[in-house]
């Protein structure tokens, strides 16, 4: 069990980090789109996403060994901001994707006064996922699932 998690924000030398994750099976498999992503493409995307500080927040969690354990992003849009969060293959089922979220909301509710609920998108028959958005007490969507996917979604407290 990890106790220790912390999130520290992204930087531009994170793009190969970043690289990996996003290449990861099992978040390939769960993404809306689930081609293999290539360096030059997630290039461009990570400088962007990383010049877009008003609308993109990226954030990476270290574990108490100083290890880089995986990632939460948050895209805002309006009231909404919507949720990417992924642990690094070596560390699941250890409580960290929990971690992530919990801290990463908590960021969120401070840098963005005006966001009201998050939401996440996630693949119907990804337990893990949706047992994580749940014990994070976001509620399922009752709209009609699109495409294979439910939505999620977390009213802020505010
Ligand atoms: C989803 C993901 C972030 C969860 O991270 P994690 O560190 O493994 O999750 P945790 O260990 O904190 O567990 C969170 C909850 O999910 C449950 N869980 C974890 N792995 C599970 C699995 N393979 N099957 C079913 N439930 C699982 C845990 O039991 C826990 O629920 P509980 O509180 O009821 O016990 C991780 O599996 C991942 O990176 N997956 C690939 C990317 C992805 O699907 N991202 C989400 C896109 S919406």
């Amino acid at each position: 069990m990890h106790w220790g998690l912390r999130l520290r924000e992204a930087q531009l030398d994170d793009c190969e980090l970043f690289f990996e994750w996003v290449n990861d099976l099992e978040v390939r498999k769960n993404a809306l789109n689930s081609k293999n992503i290539y360096w030059n493409e997630h290039k461009s995307w990570f400088e962007k996403a990383m010049s877009s500080l008003s609308s993109v927040k990226l954030f990476v969690g270290i574990d108490e060994n100083d290890e880089a354990v995986g990632q939460i992003r948050f895209e805002k849009d309006g009231v909404k901001a919507v949720i990417d969060i992924s642990v690094d293959s070596r560390f699941r089922q250890q409580g960290l994707g929990k971690q992530l979220l919990e801290q990463g909301i908590k960021r969120i509710e401070e840098f963005w006064q005006d966001v009201s609920f998050i939401e996440a998108v996630v693949k119907i028959g990804n337990a893990s996922s949706q047992r994580l958005f749940e014990a994070g007490g976001f509620k399922k969507s009752p709209d009609k699932n699109a495409n294979g996917f439910h939505r999620f979604a977390l009213k802020l407290r505010r």
